[in-house]
């Protein structure tokens, strides 16, 4: 009985594999359509442009009614700029890049002011699955453009990956490298969850922030490590509920809300949770910024929490006096309301004498801050605090000598 059923498994399995193995590009099995780029043109040589089949498979998966999954095999792909549009026909539309390798077109101009190189708009229920999936930006070209002295004739770039008007995501498994700008930007979504995710460029690299989000809600991001020329994580305008956990970051500029504050109407940042990480060698640890430009926005109930910083240079801050090159906004103050902000468990070393540093607006004080358990030394030596219109508490043992 038990020999029996055993090998009725096996023919069952071995008909469901070669159900697989059909080169038709659609091939239904427990409910679900497949459908495989190679079989509708994609070339996995690194050299032949596969956004025609990418796309093509995504309408495919998209226009059914059943739950659909794009494969993406092993190889290395060339992609152009690519939409992938909804909203579809189903709820569960998966992109299963195996150990595929996504790239750029090596010449950055190709992008040049494309926005997004690859992007997915209106889709409600996808999962982006992989094990070890790269999307290669290709930006290294990019980045000695902007380097150069003529610099004025480089194109923008364009962002990796992005998620726009989208709900009900989830991403795993993926490394984004040599970005040209931020490496995937979430922007106008709702209920997305990114695990596993890496990030790696050059601590050179211009504006390739890894993770940007805008006015979007419920966002997670797990088990996540960035390295690369700009912010980790920034969190723009209008995001709420985000929840940030076990991430290292390094090299980089940190986790940051903001910048805040260049609009005047501006929906706020609230109930932000960054927990168990660690900077090592960034720029900034915890960071919330805002332009010193008038602002109806605002950043509250925020915690940072077990945060571990490793030689960063300014571990915990809050500039609400941002104006590079004083243009844009001299003599003005920002608007942003920054209230209820808890630093709980910070622990580690300061690159530089001030760890702590709240420079808030005249106009608008921060308060509600709170310090707790926080101990930062600066080369084996308590490190200094700086506080301007910050108001708050301090509980535990806090180093340096908080100045709220
Ligand atoms: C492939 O699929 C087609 C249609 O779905 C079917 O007619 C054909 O028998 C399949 N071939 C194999 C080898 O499974
Ligand atoms: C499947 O496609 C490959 C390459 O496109 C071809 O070599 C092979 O003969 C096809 N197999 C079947 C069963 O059609
Ligand atoms: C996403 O797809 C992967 C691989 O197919 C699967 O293991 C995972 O459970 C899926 N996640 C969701 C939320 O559907
Ligand atoms: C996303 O939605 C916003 C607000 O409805 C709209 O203004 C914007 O054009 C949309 N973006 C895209 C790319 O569809
Ligand atoms: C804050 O966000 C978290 C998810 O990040 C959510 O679980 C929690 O309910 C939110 N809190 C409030 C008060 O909305």
């Amino acid at each position: 009985m038990a020999k029996s059923s055993c090998s009725l498994i096996l023919i069952l399995s071995c008909v469901l594999v070669f159900a697989f193995m059909n080169n038709s590009s659609a091939v239904a099995s427990s409910g679900i359509n497949n459908y495989r780029v190679v079989n509708l043109g994609a070339k996995p040589d690194g050299k032949t442009d596969s956004t025609k089949a990418f796309l093509s498979a995504w309408d495919k998966a998209c226009a059914s009614v059943k739950p659909a999954v794009v494969h993406v095999p092993r190889g290395t792909f060339l992609l152009g700029n690519a939409i992938f549009r909804g909203p579809c026909n189903n709820k569960a539309t998966t992109f299963r890049i195996s150990e595929g390798t996504l790239v750029a077109p090596s010449d950055y101009r190709v992008l040049g002011n494309a926005g997004n190189w690859l992007s997915f708009q209106d889709v409600h229920g996808l999962n982006i699955s992989s094990s070890n999936g790269i999307l290669d930006g290709q930006g290294t070209g990019l980045w000695d453009c902007k380097a150069s002295p003529g610099k004025s004739n480089c194109p923008t770039g364009a962002i990796s990956l992005g998620f726009v008007n989208s709900s009900n995501i989830v991403v795993s498994g993926l490394l984004s490298r040599n970005s040209q700008l931020v490496h995937i930007i979430i922007r106008g979504c709702h209920n997305v969850n990114m695990h596993g995710i890496r990030v790696s460029a050059s601590e050179k690299s211009p504006n390739t922030d890894g993770i940007h989000i805008q006015m979007s809600s419920d966002i997670t991001i797990l088990n996540s490590d960035f390295s690369t020329g700009d912010d980790c994580v920034s969190i723009g305008p209008g995001t709420v509920n985000l929840w940030i956990e076990k991430v290292t970051c390094g090299p980089g500029h940190g986790i940051s809300v903001g910048s805040l504050g260049w609009e005047m109407q501006e929906p706020g940042v609230q109930n932000v949770t960054v927990k168990t990480a660690t900077f090592k060698n960034t720029l900034n640890g915890v960071r919330i910024k805002s332009w010193s430009r008038p602002s109806t926005g605002f950043a509250r109930h925020i915690l940072f929490q077990h945060a571990v910083m490793v030689d960063v240079k300014n571990p915990i801050i809050i500039d609400q006096n941002y104006c590079p090159n004083n243009k844009d906004c001299p003599r003005q103050v920002s608007g942003i309301e920054i209230t209820d902000v808890t630093y709980q468990d910070i622990q580690g070393t300061s690159a530089t004498e001030v760890a702590v540093n709240f420079d808030c607006s005249s106009k608008n004080p921060c308060t509600g801050i709170r310090l707790e358990d926080v101990k930062l030394t600066y080369q084996n030596q308590p490190s200094e605090a700086s506080c301007s219109h910050a108001d708050g508490t301090a509980a535990g043992i806090v180093q340096p000598t908080s100045c709220l």
